[in-house]
Formats: structure tokens, C-alpha cells, sequence
């Protein structure tokens, strides 16, 4: 059971590095209790280290949580160990520069289990928890591609649409209970998986001038920069603890103008 009655218990998934670690560490570092999901062991060791050195409690789940049962399982889990569950962040994700004419089943596949699929699954076991509790919050990072049309990249646009729907249908099914989901959409953070992501994207477009292609996908930024990761983590961690009680279903874009609407 929960130690301190006002501490609230999370679920990080892909915090192993990039935005979820961020998160997750923001989230320790307000009084959380952190379960941590993700495929790397040694990157999910590094982040409850650094979560225990904040004072916080934390569970890790590591292995693929697109497997049959896995977000169940640990949601379960979470419950049996800390009586409950508060937040959860779905953030873990996948994606592969992949031309239009050329796509592969594999990466359709790879891309809808963890970002589609796994999360609209992660969403409902949660949501039964929250429900019996009268209480929760989930946020599920979704992406500007969402809305893009991206023909090196249809899985992954694909994938994010998906995730905006499954927030309405989240937000709608869990609003009578009181529990409140939202997503937010990141702009270009560097990131392990952004920076690969462009450097294959670039290409695919016959570019072998890296630093020139990112220096011109950098200035369409209306704000005329990339999104640190800890100010993205910042939007998260304020839909997971500070944003209003009547806000939900809503969509909250973190992209320095990139996505206007
Ligand atoms: N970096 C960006 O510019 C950007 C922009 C928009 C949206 N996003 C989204 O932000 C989120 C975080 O991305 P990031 O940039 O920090 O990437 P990242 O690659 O650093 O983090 C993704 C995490 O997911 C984990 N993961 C991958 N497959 C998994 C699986 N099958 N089971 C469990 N864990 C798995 C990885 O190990 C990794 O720790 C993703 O949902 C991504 O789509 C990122």
C-alpha cells in the first residue's frame, strides 16, 4: 500500500531515456511514486536511479509491452503495491523512415502495436482502476505528424492519429468517473529516436548534407528552434498533477507553433 496517503502513483511507460525519462524524473522529483515501462533494461535501471535519488518509490516493468498482456500485468501490479494508480503517461514509441511505395509489414506492425494498439490497451486497464477510484489522470503523447501528411513516415502519422482518437474515446468513456485524458504533442526534441529518424529521413531524400537538413527542418519552426525535453516533460508533468479538473479530451501542443490548431 501507498506509504504517504498524498503521494501519487504513476506509470511512465518508455522512460527509459529521451522524453520519458524527463517525465519521469519530473514526475519523482514532485512526491510521485514512478513505475517505469520500457524494452531497455539498462536505460529503465539508469532512470529509477536517478528517481530514488529525488525520494521516490519506484516498480520497473522491462520488457516489450506490446506483448500479449503486458500493460495489464503491470498496471496490476502497481495496483497490488501501492493500492492504486494516479497517472498514467503513455509515452513510449516507435517509428521508421519508411517511403511511401516501399512500406514493409514489419514496420506497419512494430509501429501500431506499441504506438496504437498497446496504448489504447495500457488506457482501458488503467481506466479500471481509475474508475474504481473515482480519480485519475492519463496523458498520451501523441505528435504533430498526427496531422501531417508524410509520405516517408505513414506508419508513424498513422500511428499518432490513432492515439488522438483513442484520447477522445479514453476521455469519453472515463469522464463519468472523474478521470481526465488528455495528449500533448511534442515538437522536434533531440532525442536517440529523433535524431536517427532524420538522419534516415534525409536519406531517403538523397541528402548526405546532415547538419544543412536539420539547420532548414529546425528554422520551419515558427519559434525558430527545437523543444528541450525537459520543458516538453514540464507540459506533461502539469497535465499529470496542475491542469484544471474540467479539462479533458484535450489535445495540448508543445511544438513552438508547428502545429496551429
Ligand atoms: N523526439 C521528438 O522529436 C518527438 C516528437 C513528437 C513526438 N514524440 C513522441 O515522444 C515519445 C517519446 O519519444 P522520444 O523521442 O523520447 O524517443 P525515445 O526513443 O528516446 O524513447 C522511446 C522509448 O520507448 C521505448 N520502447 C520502444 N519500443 C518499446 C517496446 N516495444 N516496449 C517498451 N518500450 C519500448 C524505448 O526503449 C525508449 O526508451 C514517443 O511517443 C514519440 O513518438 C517525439
Amino acid at each position: 500500500m501507498t506509504e504517504n496517503p498524498t503521494m501519487k502513483r504513476a506509470l511512465v511507460t518508455g522512460a527509459a531515456g529521451g522524453l520519458g525519462r524527463e517525465i519521469a524524473t519530473q514526475l519523482a522529483a514532485r512526491g510521485c511514486a514512478i513505475g517505469l515501462a520500457d524494452i531497455d533494461q539498462k536505460g529503465s535501471a539508469e532512470t529509477a536511479r536517478l528517481c530514488h535519488e529525488l525520494g521516490a518509490m519506484t516498480e520497473m516493468f522491462v520488457g516489450d509491452f506490446t506483448t500479449e498482456g503486458a500493460p495489464e500485468s503491470a498496471i496490476d501490479r502497481l495496483k497490488t503495491v501501492w493500492g492504486g494508480l494516479d497517472i498514467l503517461v503513455n509515452n513510449a514509441g516507435y517509428g521508421v523512415i519508411e517511403p511511401f511505395l516501399d512500406m514493409t509489414y514489419k514496420s506497419w506492425h512494430r509501429t501500431l502495436s506499441l504506438n496504437t494498439m498497446t496504448l489504447a490497451l495500457a488506457c482501458s486497464a488503467a481506466g479500471r482502476v481509475m474508475k474504481e477510484q473515482r480519480s485519475g489522470r492519463i496523458v498520451n503523447i501523441t505528435s504533430p505528424a498526427s496531422r501531417m501528411a508524410l509520405p516517408d513516415y505513414a506508419a508513424y502519422a498513422a500511428s499518432k492519429a490513432g492515439v488522438d482518437s483513442i484520447t477522445r474515446a479514453a476521455a469519453a468513456a472515463l469522464a463519468p468517473y472523474g478521470v481526465l485524458v488528455n495528449s500533448l504533442a511534442p515538437g522536434m526534441m533531440d532525442t536517440d529516436m529523433q535524431r536517427s529518424t532524420e538522419i534516415d529521413l534525409a536519406r531517403v531524400n538523397g541528402r548526405s548534407d546532415i547538419q544543412a537538413f536539420l539547420d532548414e527542418r529546425t528554422r520551419r519552426v515558427p519559434l525558430g528552434r527545437r523543444a528541450e525535453i525537459s520543458e516538453v516533460a514540464g507540459a506533461v508533468v502539469w497535465l499529470c498533477l496542475d491542469a484544471p479538473i474540467y479539462m479533458t479530451a484535450e489535445r495540448l501542443n508543445m511544438s513552438g507553433g508547428m502545429d496551429k490548431d
